[in-house]
């Protein structure tokens, strides 16, 4: 199997670093504009293979998209991160560009890829891969979702006091500060409804702390996060390299699905060797629908402007 991350700043190094890690497949290329910075990173993590214990051939190249012919999965993680105080759809104009050149490039060496999207504003951007290419909609997968629903476990945890391993909870709708909507209805502790614990202030601290998680990050550390944005690509590489099915929350095509089509956002989806397989599709009370339509809105107006371009 051979993967490929396009960018190599911190979230592509990191989600690179976790796949090698998890030996998720034989060969990794990671793959940057910047000269030399894809090959640096790729030979710093081959330096740590005896240490950490895995086989996985990492190289690097400087816009050399013949390296990357025939992989299977594509992680494109390319463009302008944030700074503090920017949103993630400020970075529309500079990121169409880069996001659908780098999806021609991979395609003409590796026309069978399933492509992951994680560059921002992350809704637009899949919405784009899957326009600009017209590849079948399973093979067009965006990460927000998954990293969000992780992001309100983590602040689910804090207020119960409990593992997050123990807790289910999903983030649906756009990947945005504002577009997202973190089902705190639905969150379960080992099954247990995490509402019967929390009081209404809880609750709502909760579900906004959700929201902004990337912003605070943005605000604490200068640029964008890429632990959990990197891990959550890799999540999303091992349910399709190891066939896993399981469900995570994902910016898919929808076609009637949530009431929405001709648009990608987030959804539970389940993840495997075809991409995205199957959307789990249920009813939504009519606050949380309201709330869906009120984000395809954003997002859709946010597509609108690729049309500019
Ligand atoms: C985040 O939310 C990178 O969009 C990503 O941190």
């Amino acid at each position: 199997m051979k993967v490929t991350v396009v960018g190599a700043g911190a979230v592509g190094a990191t989600c690179a670093d976790n796949i090698a890690r998890k030996e998720l497949c034989s060969e990794l290329v990671l793959l940057d504009i910047k000269e030399g910075i894809a090959e640096g990173k790729a030979q710093d993590m081959m330096q740590t293979a005896t240490l950490l214990g895995f086989d996985t051939k990492i190289s690097g190249s400087t816009n050399d998209y013949s390296k990357t012919a025939n992989s299977d999965v594509v992680v494109i993680t390319s463009g302008l991160p944030r700074k503090p105080g920017m949103t993630r759809e400020e970075l529309i104009g500079v990121n169409a560009g880069i996001v659908k050149g780098v999806c021609e490039n991979i395609l003409k060496h590796s026309p069978n890829a399933i492509i992951i999207v994680i560059s921002n504003p992350m809704d637009t951007m899949t919405y784009l891969a899957l326009t600009s290419t017209g590849l079948p909609k399973n093979r067009i997968i965006g990460m927000g979702g998954t990293l969000d629903s992780s992001r309100f476990k983590y602040q689910l945890s804090q207020h119960l006091g409990c593992s997050a391993s123990d807790l289910n909870a999903v983030v649906v709708g756009g990947h945005g500060d504002t577009t997202m909507i973190p089902l705190i209805r639905l969150a379960t502790w080992n099954s247990v409804p995490v509402t019967k614990f929390l009081s209404a202030e809880q609750q709502e601290k909760i579900v906004k702390d959700t929201m902004v998680g990337g912003a605070t990050l943005t605000a604490l550390i200068g640029t964008s996060a890429w632990y959990a944005p990197g891990a959550a690509g890799a999540a999303l590489v091992e349910s399709i390299l190891r066939d896993e099915k399981k469900l995570f929350t994902c910016c898919v095509a929808l076609d009637g699905e949530y009431g929405q089509k001709d648009i990608c956002l987030g959804v539970p989806v389940t993840i495997g060797r075809n991409g995205w397989e199957k959307i789990i599709d249920f009813e939504l009370n009519a606050d949380e629908q309201a709330a869906f339509n009120k984000s395809a809105d954003a997002v859709r107006s946010m597509n609108d402007v690729l049309k500019t371009l």
